[in-house]
C-alpha cells in the first residue's frame, strides 16, 4: 500500500479548482492507498488571518473533506498545527535548503509582487510544505498543477538529505490530473481560479447557491467566434469551461465537442450550469449534515493522534540520522 499525503489551506472559498484539481483525487486515491489529508492552518498564516474566522475556516475545510467523500474510517484527517512534528521538521529542512532555490518559486514571486520585503514565512512556505510531505514517508502527493514546483523542491531537499546523511526520507511523486489540474478564473481564463480574487464571479465555490452558480457561468468570459472547440491557446475561455464540463460529466473533451457541435455558447453554458449544480448539490447537503456535528471535532482529534504517532517515528529517525539530541 502506498502512502498518500495532501493538504488544503483553510483560507475560505474552497472552489471547483480545488475540488477538480485536488479533492477529487483525494477521494479516488482512498481505494488503494493509505491516505492522510491535512488542513494546513500554519500555511494559511503566511498572510494575517482573523483568529475567529480561521477557526471557522478550519472546520469548514474538515467538513468539506468529508462532504466530498473522504472516509475518515480509512483516511486520516487532521489539522496541521495539532502535530508539532511539521514545524520541527521544517526547521531541519530549512537548514538543508538554499535561499536561491526558494527565490525561484513562482508562487512566492507572484504573492510577493510589489513588496519590498517579504514575510519570512511566505518565503519559507515551500519548506513547511516539504516537511508536511516528508514527515509521513509519503509516496504520492495529489495536487493541482500550481504545486508542481513545490513538489520538485521537496524532492530535491529529500534527495539532498538522503545523500548527505543516511537514507532518511522517502522521495515522493506529485500526482496531477490530466483535466482539472489547472482550472482558470471564469472572468479571466489566463489566470488560475483563486480563493482570494476580488470578483466572486471569477470562481464557483463548492458552497455557492444555485443562483450564484448560474450567474457566474452565464457571465464567464468566452470569445466572439461562437464554436465549441477546445483550444487552450486561441480560445482559453470556452476551453476552460469545457474542461470543467468534462470533469464534472465524466465525458472526454472530444465527446464534449461532439455533443455540442453546432450549438452556441448560451446553450453550452446552460448545460454546464446543470452539470455543476448536479455535482455540487450532494456535496452541499452532506456538508450541512456534518459541519455542526459533534463528530467533526472527535474525528479531527482522532486524526491528530494517528498523525502524531507516524510523525513521532519520523522525527525520531531524522534526529538519529542527524545526530540531534541525546
Ligand atoms: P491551496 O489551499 O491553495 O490549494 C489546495 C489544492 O487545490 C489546488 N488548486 C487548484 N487546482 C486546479 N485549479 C486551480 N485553479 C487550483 N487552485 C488550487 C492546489 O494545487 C492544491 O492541490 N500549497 C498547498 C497546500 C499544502 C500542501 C502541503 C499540498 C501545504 N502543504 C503538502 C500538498 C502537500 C496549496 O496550494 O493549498
Amino acid at each position: 500500500m502506498k502512502r498518500v499525503f495532501s493538504g488544503v489551506q483553510p483560507t475560505g472559498n474552497i472552489h471547483i479548482g480545488n475540488y477538480l484539481g485536488a479533492l477529487k483525487q483525494f477521494v479516488e486515491l482512498q481505494k488503494e492507498n493509505q491516505c492522510i489529508y491535512c488542513i494546513v492552518d500554519m500555511h494559511s498564516i503566511t498572510f494575517p488571518q482573523d483568529p475567529k474566522q480561521l477557526k471557522k475556516n478550519i472546520l469548514d475545510v474538515a467538513a468539506l473533506y468529508m462532504a466530498v467523500g473522504i472516509d475518515t474510517k480509512k483516511s486520516i484527517v487532521f489539522v496541521q498545527s495539532d502535530v508539532p512534528g511539521h514545524a520541527e521538521l521544517a526547521w531541519i529542512l530549512a537548514c538543508n535548503s538554499y535561499t536561491g532555490e526558494l527565490s525561484r518559486m513562482t508562487q512566492f514571486k507572484q504573492k510577493n509582487k510589489g513588496r519590498e520585503s517579504a514575510p519570512t514565512g511566505l518565503f519559507t512556505y515551500p519548506i513547511l510544505m516539504a516537511a508536511d510531505i516528508l514527515l509521513y514517508d509519503t509516496d504520492i502527493v495529489p495536487v493541482g498543477n500550481d504545486q508542481k514546483q513545490h513538489i520538485e523542491l521537496c524532492r530535491d531537499i529529500a534527495i539532498r538529505i538522503n545523500n548527505r546523511y543516511k537514507n532518511t526520507f522517502v522521495v515522493p511523486d506529485g500526482r496531477f490530473l490530466k483535466a482539472g489540474a489547472r482550472i482558470m478564473a471564469l472572468d479571466d481564463p489566463l489566470s488560475k481560479m483563486s480563493k482570494s480574487a476580488e470578483n466572486i464571479h471569477s470562481r464557483i465555490s463548492l458552497l455557492d447557491e444555485e443562483t450564484k452558480i448560474k450567474k457566474s457561468i452565464m457571465r464567464a468570459t468566452t470569445d466572439s467566434e461562437g464554436s465549441i472547440k477546445f483550444d487552450m491557446k486561441e480560445k482559453p475561455g470556452i476551453s476552460n469551461l469545457m474542461n470543467i464540463y468534462s470533469v464534472f460529466s465524466g465525458m472526454e473533451i472530444c465527446e464534449v465537442e461532439k455533443t455540442f457541435e453546432g450549438k452556441g455558447y448560451g446553450d453550452f453554458k446552460k448545460e454546464l450550469v446543470q452539470v455543476t449544480k448536479e455535482s455540487l448539490t450532494p456535496i452541499k447537503e452532506k456538508y450541512e449534515e456534518i459541519r455542526h456535528s459533534k463528530e467533526l471535532l472527535d474525528i479531527l482529534k482522532d486524526g491528530a493522534e494517528r498523525a502524531n504517532t507516524i510523525s513521532e517515528k519520523t522525527i525520531k529517525r531524522v534526529k538519529e540520522n542527524f545526530g540531534l539530541g541525546l
